[in-house]
This record gives C-alpha cells, sequence and structure tokens, in this order.
C-alpha cells in the first residue's frame, strides 16, 4: 500500500516555508512532506531530509538540488549538522513507520501478512525482535506491553509469549500473533488483538522514546530566532513528552501566578523562567473527519507546532 502522508497540509502550512530557508525532515519516509515543502520552496532552499532506514531512502528519493539526504537516526542531528545551529527555518517531525514499511512481511513489522521476527527500522541496529523476545524475561515483556502498547492483558500476552518460544514455536509475525490472540478471550470486532503488543515490541526495540527525547532539545538548538518546531506523534506516551517538553520551555506555570502574594523564591522562579523562554506554542492540530475517513492510520495522529523566540 502506498503511503499517506499525515496532516499533510496542515504541518507544511505550520512551517511557514520561506523562499530560500532551510528545513530539516527528519523523518524522510517516502518523501510525502518534504515534496510539498520543496514545492514551496525558492531555488536556493534546502531540505535536510534524514531517515534511519536505508531501504526508505533508497526507494523514494527524490532528485532535487536542494535535498540533502542523511541515513542516520535523527537523535544524532547534532553531530552531523553541527554546522547549522541557530540556522533553520523550520524542523518537521512525523513519528513511526510508513505503510511502505509496515506492510512489508519481510520487515516484520505486521501482524497480518507473515514475515521474520525483526522489526528493526535502522537495519544497522544489532538486536532484532526475535533476539530481544529471547533475552527479556516474561516480567519484562509484560512490563513493555503495558507502558509501550498500553495493553490491558499485558501478563497473560507476556507468558503466552515466552511458552511459544520455549517449545520453539515462535519463529515469525503469524506464530508472534498467534501467541498474543490466544491470550484473549473475546475477540473485538475493530482492533486486531495483537495490534497493542506488536507496537509496543516496535517502539521499544527501536528505542523510540529515548530517539524523542534526546532530539527535542537537540532541534531547539538548530533552530534559528522564529524557527518553527512541527511534531506529529501517533502515541500518547509520544505525545505527552513533546507537551511536556513545549510547556517547559514556553509558559508560566500558571497556579503560581495565580497565587498572591508570591514569595521571594516563587519570584525568582517566575524572573528565571522568563530569562529562559524558548519557545511560543502556537498550535495542536488533530486530523479531521474526512483525513480519518480515508487514512485510518491518521485517526491518532496528533500535531504540536512551537515557534523558537
Ligand atoms: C511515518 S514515516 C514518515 C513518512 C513521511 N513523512 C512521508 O510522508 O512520506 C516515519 C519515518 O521516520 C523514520 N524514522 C523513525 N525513527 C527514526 C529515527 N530515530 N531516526 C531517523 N528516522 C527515523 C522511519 O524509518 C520512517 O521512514
Amino acid at each position: 500500500m502506498n503511503h499517506i502522508p499525515v496532516l499533510l497540509k496542515e504541518s507544511i502550512d505550520s512551517l511557514n516555508i520561506k523562499d530560500n530557508g532551510t528545513y530539516i525532515d527528519a523523518t524522510y519516509g517516502c518523501g510525502g512532506h518534504t515534496k510539498l515543502i520543496l514545492s514551496k520552496l525558492g531555488i536556493n532552499g534546502r531540505i535536510y531530509a534524514i531517515d534511519c532506514d536505508i531501504t526508505t531512502i533508497l526507494k523514494h528519493k527524490i532528485l532535487d538540488k536542494r535535498i540533502i539526504y542523511i541515513h542516520n537516526n535523527f537523535s544524532n542531528l547534532k553531530f552531523f549538522l553541527n554546522n547549522e545551529i541557530g540556522k533553520i527555518d523550520g524542523i518537521l517531525f512525523d513519528l513511526g513507520i510508513s505503510s511502505f514499511q509496515l506492510d512489508n512481511p519481510k520487515r516484520g513489522f505486521s501482524y497480518i501478512f507473515n514475515g521474520p521476527l525483526d522489526m528493526r527500522i535502522n537495519q544497522n541496529q544489532n538486536i532484532n525482535a526475535y533476539k530481544l523476545l529471547q533475552d527479556i524475561n516474561e516480567k519484562k515483556l509484560s512490563e513493555i506491553l503495558k507502558i509501550y502498547g498500553e495493553e490491558r492483558f499485558h501478563k497473560r500476552i507476556a507468558y503466552n509469549i515466552k511458552k511459544y518460544l520455549l517449545n520453539n514455536k515462535l519463529n515469525n509475525t503469524k506464530d508472534l500473533s498467534y501467541s498474543i490472540c490466544s491470550a484473549f478471550n473475546k475477540k473485538n470486532k475493530f482492533k486486531h488483538p495483537a495490534r497493542r503488543s506488536f507496537q509496543a515490541i516496535r517502539i521499544f526495540l527501536n528505542k523510540e522514546i529515548e530517539e524523542l527525547k534526546k532530539v527535542l532539545n537537540i532541534s531547539l538548538d538548530l533552530l534559528k530566532k522564529n524557527g518553527i518546531m512541527s511534531i506529529i506523534s501517533f502515541h500518547s506516551l509520544e505525545d505527552r513528552i513533546i507537551k511536556n517538553f513545549m510547556k517547559k520551555n514556553s509558559s508560566y506555570n500558571k497556579n503560581i501566578i495565580r497565587k498572591i502574594p508570591l514569595t521571594e523564591n516563587e519570584i525568582n522562579n517566575l524572573y528565571f523562567k522568563k530569562k529562559n523562554l524558548k519557545l511560543k506554542i502556537i498550535n495542536r492540530i488533530f486530523p479531521n473527519k474526512n483525513e480519518i475517513l480515508t487514512n485510518l492510520r491518521s485517526r491518532s495522529a496528533i500535531l504540536r507546532v512551537a515557534k523558537k523566540i
């Protein structure tokens, strides 16, 4: 299936593309967002297109002199864009994986198609899903399913997966899917029982939360004054991290302001905060009904936008 970019117009409009600006698409994927940036960019504009999945870049590469491709994890941005600190007009993140990756059985992300237990986004990474499931104990696995998949039946599922492994019955994504499904008594007509567990294993294996936490401060340093940070996320855990980061760098603690008179400590804190304000929160956007109907993947998306001040 072709990848349909999520919140495409909204995210690119939020970047307010300048004719000769310099932009980073930190999650290039199939190039959907980059293409729209390109269409608004003048001949001297530039886009750094980052993706840690080399097959994705090779397959979707657009030949345009304004694009500079970088095959690496976005958490390493500061190292390879050291010269661009304070010079970037906008940075975009569209987190997670694309339909191109999800629907390729060989990548092991899918609970529908059968394939190897891989799930690595960056194929240079040593550990794949099979090795991870072997290495961790049942308690840790249960914790991963609970935290990253918000899976209610995490204990039962972890027990089943480990049992399948012990009996040499966990050799591919179909086996994993079976082992998860067998933990459910009733089937949900609308959601596949293995969806949350596959997502949890993928997020943990690829250190997606750590990658995000690392890159937020780096992105802020790369932006110039009035530069824009636009981030699309699909998971409440990711969204909370982004929301808290933007809040921490942008606003006063309203509860303190409401409390009058302030203590000396609180006044000092406010002054410190004012001096350290780095962002202005611009917007929070959800996909509309039409987008959700035409692209189901967008249903859990949230776009958060902030401007460097
Ligand atoms: C949802 S897709 C982006 C789709 C893209 N915006 C489009 O419209 O075609 C996310 C992409 O980010 C890449 N990615 C995920 N985590 C990454 C990381 N830590 N560093 C670099 N790329 C990453 C994935 O390989 C994937 O291609």
